[in-house]
């Protein structure tokens, strides 16, 4: 979509991702904030630094993009902002107020849901002088840079997905689901390729975590098919390494990305982000 408004951007790195220079999103005018949009959509992810954002803040300005979702567990989000899901090993009288290292392991948000969430926005409240760097990986450079063979490994499977498998075996904060939480998340199934809805680009969309098997494929097989498709999406070529500095908005789309987050020594310091999601459709 053509705006007036340009917004002046430099890649995250080089074909992937925008960093938009000189925008203030809290006084940001509608024109800008388009660009804002129409940038993200064209680049896959976008930064936003020095921003200064309440939770308030971050709901309406993610509103611009579609629905805010939902979050899966309720305990870590914002008092008065179910919107905004808090990402912290900050421990205060004694509770943690946020989920800590949620995001480690490559992934796509919402996986396990039948729409997963097509946009994650972090906004970075406190962060460690070293460590705990986001890493987006681009599925789209990573499915172009396939030969027409390989390519048609991948074609056409499809990935079943489940939420209780990933609760039960994650490496951090596992636990068995209530019967509320099985119901509300059956298991899903999606394309291994993603077509983007927005300009067909395909994109190589493999996950780990909540993966248990490719339909059609002997077990060992699918999930051998599905890691290596993962181990070529994450090589450092298609990756950027995201280092946070406080106020940094960050956000990617998940129809053309995976993600991970990264330790840091929580012995040290603290770590202090609001996500928000945006409200996605049916991968095909
Ligand atoms: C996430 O996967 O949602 C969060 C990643 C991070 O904490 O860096």
């Amino acid at each position: 979509m053509n705006t007036a408004v340009q917004v002046r951007t430099r890649p995250l790195k080089e074909g992937f991702g925008a960093e938009i220079l000189d925008v203030d999103l809290q006084r940001a005018d509608e024109s800008t904030i388009q660009a804002v949009v129409d940038t993200f959509h064209r680049h896959g992810a976008i930064l936003l630094r020095g921003q200064t954002m309440s939770p308030g803040d971050l709901v309406d300005f993610i509103s611009n993009f579609g629905e805010p979702e939902d979050h899966t567990l309720k305990e870590f989000t914002v008092p008065g902002h179910p919107k905004v899901y808090v990402l912290s090993n900050k421990v205060v009288d004694g509770k943690p107020i946020g989920a800590h290292n949620d995001g480690v392991g490559w992934h796509t948000d919402y996986s396990y849901k039948p729409e997963p969430v097509m946009a994650t926005m972090l906004y970075a409240v406190e962060t460690p002088a070293e460590g705990s760097d986001t890493l987006l990986a681009d599925c789209v450079a990573a499915w172009n840079a396939l030969t027409p063979a390989e390519q048609a490994r991948y074609d056409g499977k499809i990935v079943h997905h489940s939420y209780q498998h990933f609760m039960r075996n994650r490496e951090f904060g596992a636990r068995e689901l209530s019967d509320e939480l099985k119901a509300a998340n059956p298991d899903v199934f999606h394309p291994l390729v993603r077509t983007h809805p927005a300009d067909g680009r395909k994109a190589l969309w493999p996950s780990t975590g909540t993966v248990i098997e490719v339909m059609g494929m002997p077990k060992q097989e699918g999930l051998d098919l599905v890691q290596g498709a993962v181990d070529w999406v994450i090589q450092d070529r298609f990756v950027h390494r995201h280092k946070w500095q406080v106020g940094d908005v960050l956000m990617w789309d998940n129809r053309c990305t995976l993600h991970t987050g990264t330790l840091y020594d929580d012995t040290k310091y603290i770590r202090l982000m609001h996500r928000l999601w945006v409200r996605g459709d049916k991968p095909y």
